[in-house]
């Protein structure tokens, strides 16, 4: 219908992205294929039906399993190219992607060969599509400070390469606060910071996040409205949240879209944004979002427009390029 049509065509930004959730089912077998890689099914579709989890943890599991086949930097680049060609045919123009080096350095993939891969496609997205883009290294709260530590002292070479430091992985009892000297060589690489909070862990994780890690933007942080002080200071200094509405639903941290917080919190005046998280395990990249929660809430085009604003504006792109997308 009408409204289908309009948010199809409306211009996108994605500020929560794991590329690693981008591989595709069969994209994963073609690089299984290319690198002589064993996986543990036999064909994509096999692999596809796997794709029902119980939790985060049970979609981690198979996420960190599924990034076994990334090898070459022509494999992070083909990753990468695959979701740039889809946010070009969705009018994605303006995307931050985060990366888990972690889970790739651990296997003997070298910094250098993410990092030529990702930014080498970057660069030829910017040149074919004209989108701009920019990288989040996420570190993962499942493993010690210090394996992040390394991971981030070798990027430092790329330091100018990449826009923010983020956190992700199990996120119940590993809190934010951890993460201290992490994100402290972060700011001293001139990055921004980003952390999942509130996904699946308390509300006090959020706070923990903004006071302890000076994150400026919150990844999910939907459990905010567990505490009403935390949600009248999100809205206060317009702290953005990227919620991922069809993964929350996959994950099971609501029954059903309509059980959702999305549209209580963005009617509540905070500064709430549509993103996929990992749209390739997940079921739908941003448009597929966007009609998921068009389905469930009925939303007004100005509240449409009202999340593609905040989108803008909680991006971390220079304020020329800002102006271009408004
Ligand atoms: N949460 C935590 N860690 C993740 C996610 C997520 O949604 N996606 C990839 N790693
Ligand atoms: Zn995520």
């Amino acid at each position: 219908d009408e409204m289908e049509q309009f948010l199809a065509q409306l211009p996108k930004v994605e500020l929560h992205l794991h590329i690693e959730g981008t591989l595709e089912p069969e994209m994963m077998f073609a690089l299984a294929e290319r690198n002589g890689v064993k996986l543990s099914y036999p064909d994509p579709e096999a692999l596809r039906r796997a794709y029902q989890f119980d939790n985060l943890q049970s979609f981690l599991d198979l996420y960190y399993q599924g990034t076994s086949v990334l090898k070459t930097s022509q494999d992070f680049y083909d990753l990468a190219m695959a979701y740039f060609s889809r946010c070009d045919q969705e009018h994605v123009l303006h995307y931050e992607i985060m990366f888990d080096p972690q889970a790739h350095l651990s296997r003997g993939v070298a910094m250098n060969t993410i990092m030529e891969g990702l930014t080498g496609a970057m660069e030829d997205a910017q040149r074919k599509y004209g989108a701009s883009s920019g990288l989040i290294l996420s570190l993962l709260r499942h493993l010690p400070e210090q394996d992040g530590i390394d991971a981030l002292l070798q990027a430092k070479p790329w330091q100018h390469k990449i826009l923010a430091i983020g956190l992700d992985s199990s996120e119940k009892g590993n809190p934010p606060g951890r993460f201290r000297k992490a994100f402290d060589i972060a700011d001293d690489y001139g990055w921004h910071r980003v952390a999942h909070a509130g996904e699946e862990g308390p509300a006090s994780y959020i706070w923990e996040a903004i006071r302890e890690l000076h994150v400026r933007r919150v990844d999910h942080g939907v459990r905010c409205s567990d505490d009403t002080k935390l949600m009248s200071y999100l809205k206060q200094y317009q702290v953005p949240l990227t919620v991922c509405p069809l993964s929350n639903v996959r994950l099971g941290v609501y029954s059903d879209l309509r059980q959702h917080n999305l549209k209580m919190l963005l009617e509540k005046g905070l500064c709430v944004t549509i993103n996929s998280d990992d749209p390739a395990y997940f079921g739908g990249y941003m448009t597929a979002n966007m009609l998921a929660v068009q389905r469930a809430f009925n939303l007004t085009e100005s509240q449409w427009l009202q999340l593609t604003a905040n989108a803008i504006n909680a991006s971390f792109a220079p304020v020329e390029r800002k102006q271009a997308l408004k």
